[in-house]
């Protein structure tokens, strides 16, 4: 038995890192479907459809436990999933609205996303539940998800980088938000740049707030974890994969460039991975 990730490409690996140091002897297998990444301004239908045939595609590879490492996966299409495959629990990640709203200061909060992601019912419920009473700024960054997805911006143009983070979150530090929540997968890997932009902004205002910056990937980890241990101790085989090295225990598959994928997840996440590519 195993668990599976997936996302739209490479993002899904800033939860996918949290899982396997929570299930370290765990096997699991990462899905990046970076043939049609991104899904952040493709039609809710077709990001639906995609999401049902990988996870159709994971639960025949083996998969007990599903993570939806993908804020707009999880947004447009975690009710039908779980609709779909009713014996597969999936764990869904969304923008940390409740944390951020209890923890905010200046009484103003803002969550980076993607345009579908914000548009979802699903995350206008969670602003109505929770928001109450706080101001919720919105920034969609469909620019950064491409920027993670491609190593040459990635790793060569740091200068880019900081401006097209600057770009979105300047405008929100000057409206007073204390709280910026990474409400995609693909943001962790750009907070380097987001908390060089803050600390620069504050070191230029007196009395700015001290800001923080929610990434939901611990939480969504321990949800799996606490999901796997809980199946193990009934239908799952064990917790243990005893015999296997851990690299045996890791998957990588892409629907894109099985060689893109591992020359930017050496980079992502500081060692190498080995992928295969996967049509779908
Ligand atoms: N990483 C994804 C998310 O969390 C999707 C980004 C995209 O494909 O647009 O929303």
């Amino acid at each position: 038995m195993r668990v599976g990730v997936f996302d739209s490409g490479v993002g899904g690996l800033s939860v996918w890192r949290e899982v396997v140091s929570a299930l370290p002897e765990v096997p699991v297998v990462y899905l990046a479907d970076q043939a049609y990444v991104p899904y952040g301004d493709r039609s809710p239908e077709e990001v639906r459809a995609r999401v049902l045939r990988l996870a159709e595609w994971l639960t025949q590879r083996g998969c007990a436990l599903i993570v939806v490492a993908c804020n707009t996966a999880s947004a447009l299409a975690l009710d039908e999933l779980r609709a779909q495959f009713r014996n597969v629990p999936f764990v869904g990640v969304e923008p940390a609205v409740k944390p951020a709203v209890q923890h905010t200061q200046t009484g103003t909060v803002a969550v980076l996303a993607t345009h579908n992601t914000l548009r979802s019912q699903r995350y206008v419920g969670l602003v109505n539940r929770w928001g109450e009473g706080v101001r919720v700024l919105e920034q969609p960054c469909p620019a950064w998800v491409n920027v993670v997805e491609r190593l040459n911006f990635y790793q060569r143009a740091p200068r880019l980088l900081t401006s097209l983070v600057g770009a979105c979150i300047l405008p929100l530090l000057e409206q007073h938000a204390d709280v910026l929540v990474l409400g995609c997968t693909h943001f962790p890997f750009l907070k380097p740049w987001i908390s060089q932009v803050v600390e620069r902004w504050r070191s230029t205002r007196a009395n700015a707030p001290t800001v923080t910056i929610y990434d939901p990937a611990p939480a969504v980890a321990k949800r799996a974890q606490h999901l796997w241990l809980e199946r193990a101790a009934g239908s799952f085989t064990g917790t243990r994969a005893c015999s296997s090295s851990s690299a045996r225990l890791r998957e990588f598959w892409t629907t894109g460039d099985a060689n893109d994928f591992e020359d930017i997840a050496r980079v992502l996440l500081g060692h190498p991975v080995d992928a295969h590519r996967l049509t779908l």
